[in-house]
């Protein structure tokens, strides 16, 4: 198993003081290799499931393994060490550095894992991606699918185990949409990548043999709607 996690608790502080119980999971898995697509309401916590899972934001308590390492107790340093080194993580907005280009931004990932700088791996991927053209364009030169196309390619620079993707095509037409997320599944069985995608489309979802909604996974999601609602 690649991926697996236990009795996971985060709650966040609500602004008027006291605590909002965010996500409760018991359990949940991803083995190698696997693709996984994560679906539930706005607001519902699959951000904040990528983000601890990344490492970004540590839980109020529970369990996270990649292969076989429990993430939860590490140092911020060390889980930026391992998010760099076997994780992608594909944003909705990119994130892509903008006075880098595009060649430059894939780099950096290496960069950033400590890594060799390894030229022909970081343009191999742009190829892939359908960029060799665009490798010198800065972000804001890049139409918004070609930028996406771009973050898949950073993260899957350092050849991760798992790819984290955050609804990675909200932002681009209906054309480009399959197009990345074609790119994404593609890429990830060729490179043995396990991928946990979120996405609010039915389109998307079809593609996917596993489909998982947070909703039931997450015991803090029956509590009833508060602000919410009004
Ligand atoms: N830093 C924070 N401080 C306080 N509350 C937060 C913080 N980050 C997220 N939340 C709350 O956690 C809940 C889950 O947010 P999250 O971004 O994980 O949802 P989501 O499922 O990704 O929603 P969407 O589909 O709209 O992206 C929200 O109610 C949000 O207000
Ligand atoms: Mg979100």
């Amino acid at each position: 198993m690649l991926l697996e996690i236990r009795d996971l608790k985060k709650s966040y502080a609500e602004p008027g003081g006291g605590k909002v119980p965010i996500l409760d999971i018991a359990e949940f898995h991803v083995d190698e290799g696997e693709q996984v697509v994560l679906r539930g309401e706005s607001g519902g916590g699959k951000t904040t499931l990528l983000h601890l899972i990344s490492g970004l934001v540590q839980p109020d308590s529970g369990s996270i393994r990649l292969e076989g390492v429990e993430l939860t107790g590490f140092s911020e340093a060390k889980r930026d060490r391992i998010r760099a080194s076997k994780m992608g993580y594909v944003f909705q907005t990119f994130n892509l550095l903008p006075a880098f280009t595009a060649l430059e931004n894939v780099r950096l990932a290496m960069t950033f894992a400590r890594r060799a700088v390894d030229g022909s791996r970081a343009k191999d991927l742009l190829a892939r991606v359908g960029l060799s053209d665009r490798m010198h364009y800065l972000p804001s030169q890049l139409s918004v699918g070609q930028q996406q196309r771009v973050s898949v390619a950073r993260a899957l620079v350092n050849r991760p185990k798992l790819l984290l993707a955050d609804e990675p095509t909200a932002n681009v037409d209906p054309a480009n949409q399959s197009r990345i997320i074609e790119l994404i599944q593609s890429s990830c069985l060729e490179e043995r990548v396990a991928l946990l995608l979120v996405t609010h489309s039915d389109e998307v979802s079809k593609r996917f043999a596993r489909v998982e909604q947070l909703g039931q996974l997450n015991r803090a999601a029956q509590r009833p709607l508060t602000q919410d609602a009004v």
